[in-house]
């Protein structure tokens, strides 16, 4: 397990390096990150009169690309140097951001009209973890407020991760990982990323009110083969839409 000590030290490591930084932690093609950005905003349903929070904004690369369709956003994340960076890059009257944690977020209930939270909850430090902060999101949302948990390793995908990961690797790294596994057949597959049972969750949040739909990930680095993206919207009283 990692610590959320050990993720926060990790992710303050982002902000020394290039300040457009965005989910997979180096520079990703403006283009992918148009892309990733409008799939959000159309998920989301944005027509100019939202206030939106995004939560793990790291330097609020992404961010900037779907909360600038919305009335006003803000940026949440346990860093406080990708904040400063995210300040410094994006932050506006319209755009502020702020360092708060994703399980205890300084918001009043019922604030927002959306919550994003992309390629987060992977890299909280378990699962009981994730659904602390996953209920502090549904507290500051709008009881109608959609809601983006994006980016979520799908485990049954978790095999074809391991294959995208082995061929990106160069040749002598995918032959020695090839070594690895003829002579270490039970070698342990863990990874430091949770992965999550999509249809588990699905259910568990349809049973807790909401309707839920579930997305491959936009094509953006590699996470379009393993991860998937859920977009709730609380269910109207007696279920119909
Ligand atoms: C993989 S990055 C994704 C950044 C952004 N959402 C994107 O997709 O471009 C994860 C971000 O979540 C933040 N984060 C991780 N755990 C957090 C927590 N417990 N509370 C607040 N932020 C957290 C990290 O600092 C990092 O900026």
């Amino acid at each position: 397990m990692v610590t959320l000590e050990q993720w926060r030290a990790y992710y303050d490591g982002w902000a020394a390096g290039d300040p457009r930084v965005a989910s997979t932690g180096h520079e990703v093609a403006d283009a992918d990150l148009d892309r990733l950005g409008a799939a959000i905003a159309r998920w989301l349903d944005l027509r100019g009169r939202e206030h939106v929070l995004d939560v793990g904004c790291a330097s609020g690369t992404l961010t900037a690309r779907w909360a600038s369709r919305a009335a006003s956003g803000c940026g949440v994340d346990f860093s406080e140097k990708l904040v400063d960076a995210a300040n410094a890059a994006h932050g506006s009257r319209n755009l502020t951001f702020h360092c708060a944690e994703a399980a205890d977020l300084p918001f009043a209930d019922g604030t927002f009209d959306c919550v994003v939270c992309f390629n987060v909850l992977l890299s909280l430090p378990d699962h009981g973890y994730v659904w602390r902060a996953i209920r502090e999101i549904q507290r500051v949302a709008k009881p109608r407020a959609r809601i983006v948990l994006g980016s979520l390793p799908e485990v049954r995908c978790q095999q074809r991760f391991f294959e995208v990961v082995r061929r990106a690797a160069p040749w002598w790294r995918r032959w020695g990982s090839r070594l690895k596994d003829w002579l270490r057949p039970l070698r342990s597959r863990e990874t430091k990323i949770l992965w999550f049972d999509v249809a588990a969750l699905r259910r568990q949040l349809e049973r807790a009110g909401f309707r839920v739909e579930v997305h491959d990930d936009p094509p953006f680095a590699n996470y379009r083969h393993y991860r998937k993206s859920l977009v709730l919207r609380r269910a109207p009283p007696g279920g119909s839409r």
